[in-house]
């Protein structure tokens, strides 16, 4: 899908980001792992949540869609059944990196796969510590990729020291754990997002955790919740963005996810001198929501984010490089390794994204600078296929847009966004109306 990215007007008003795309995931798991019927509402409409809801069907877990958005599902316990073919996960990590936790505690052989996006991906982090625990896991490159063939239930329990900050790392031994009744525990280098855990306890299920350690024991069926998900903080992170950069933009998110392992973003947002309006904050299983606003912030300053930060912002590093790309001065992002292992090389799609609006930058091993400047197209703006740079260059071309809007408007494809945000664009129209 191509659409004209114009900043010549301020975006104003209020918009509601889709519902947050890893709680939706584990809604959905979740609730296919406990005993009764859930309502699950506001779930992110996207293609990746999709994956899921079709991988948890193929598998023989009740689940009807009324809407985009809503499910009700039948959960089926600790214990399924196997499905008659190999699980497409299409572009989806989560789904992949979650469900074969949950399949590497079940008494049967399952086959998850994926698409070349996917395949590409590292699965040794999931791979090898299941394989500690005693599950079997099969797969290219002894395990390192797509398709997995993977055999439950673990045979023991005990503590995993994960080399890497991921939520679906921990999640998915967290999960093999507790449907093989094994008390284990994570430890990591910095602390991941904890919706796991969150969704876990409101479950009734025996975990504990704090910032940087997950621990599980065994703990009966789960507890069936009806769920309101939340709006994404990544995905309201991109009008929220552009607001910053459009003059006369003044915009508020509504009932955002409010976590603080999801909060790197924000955090760096206020180091650039933006200033954040947050309303009262309210509950939902677990997780906290506010409203969130910004204003147009003509003079963003450049920020320095450590290696320990990254796990708070991983799906935002490219949106900041665009805001980096306007700030006054150089932005230093340290430890933006794991950026090159998701949808896409992250790192690679940044340089040319910038090199493509002439904005100098440098990635001198796992530290990325971006000199901040007057974006220029030099040519025309890369096609993404990974959804989150697609949405970053969208913001980049508005900016740049607002600073000439004499000069033609950038039109950018923008059809990857429906992997976590179909209405990317609508958003964006409605706060153009004044919405
Ligand atoms: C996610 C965790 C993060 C993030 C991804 C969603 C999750 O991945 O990048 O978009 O829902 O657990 P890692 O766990 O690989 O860091």
């Amino acid at each position: 899908m191509l659409w004209e990215c114009r900043g010549d007007r301020g975006l104003r008003g209020s918009f509601s980001a889709p519902g947050d795309k890893s709680i939706s995931h584990r809604a959905l798991l979740l609730n296919a792992l406990a005993r009764g019927e859930a309502e699950i509402r506001g779930a992110n409409p996207g293609a990746d949540v999709q994956s899921t809801a079709r991988c948890l069907r193929a598998l023989g877990i009740a689940i009807e869609s009324t809407a985009p958005g809503s499910f009700g599902l039948r959960g089926r316990g600790l214990q399924w059944r196997p499905a008659t073919d190999r699980l497409d996960c299409g572009n989806s990590g989560t789904t992949v990196r979650l469900l074969a936790g949950i399949l590497a505690g079940q008494s049967f052989t399952s086959t998850l796969d994926g698409d070349d996006s996917l395949r590409g991906r590292p699965m040794s982090r999931i791979s090898r510590p299941l394989r500690a625990f005693g599950a079997r896991v099969e797969g290219p490159d002894n395990g390192a990729h797509l398709p997995l063939i993977v055999t439950g239930p673990l045979r023991r329990g005990g503590v995993h020291l994960s080399e890497v900050a991921s939520a679906q790392v921990k999640s998915a031994l967290l999960l093999a754990a507790l449907v093989s009744g094994q008390v284990l525990r994570v430890e990591e280098p910095s602390p991941s997002r904890n919706h796991t855990e969150n969704l876990l306890t409101a479950m009734g299920a025996a975990v504990d955790f704090g910032p940087g350690w997950a621990e599980i024991r065994p703990s009966g069926e789960l507890r069936a919740q009806n769920l309101a998900v939340p709006a994404d903080p990544s995905a309201a992170a991109f009008p929220l963005a552009a607001a910053l950069l459009l003059p006369g933009s003044e915009v508020v998110a509504r009932r955002m996810l409010k976590n603080p392992t999801r909060w790197g973003f924000f955090d760096v947002l206020e180091g650039m001198g933006v200033v954040l309006e947050i309303g009262a904050e309210s509950d939902r299983v677990g997780e906290r929501v506010v409203d969130l606003g910004v204003r147009w912030t003509p003079e963003l300053r450049a920020i320095e984010v450590k290696s320990s930060q990254v796990a708070s912002m991983v799906d935002e590093i490219p949106l900041l490089a665009v805001l980096a790309a306007f700030a006054q001065g150089t932005s230093v992002f340290e430890g933006v390794a794991e950026l090159r292992v998701k949808e896409s090389d992250r790192v690679a799609g940044i340089c040319e994204l910038l090199e493509a609006w002439s904005i100098h930058h440098q990635v001198e091993g796992e530290v990325l600078s971006v000199v901040g400047g007057a974006p220029q197209l030099r040519t025309s703006p890369p096609v993404f296929e990974d959804h989150r740079m697609a949405m970053a260059s969208a913001v980049l071309a508005m900016g740049a847009h607002a600073r000439g809007p004499e000069t033609a408007a950038v039109i950018v494809d923008l059809s990857a966004a429906s992997i976590s945000d179909p209405n990317f664009c609508r958003h964006f129209e409605g706060l153009r109306d004044g919405s």
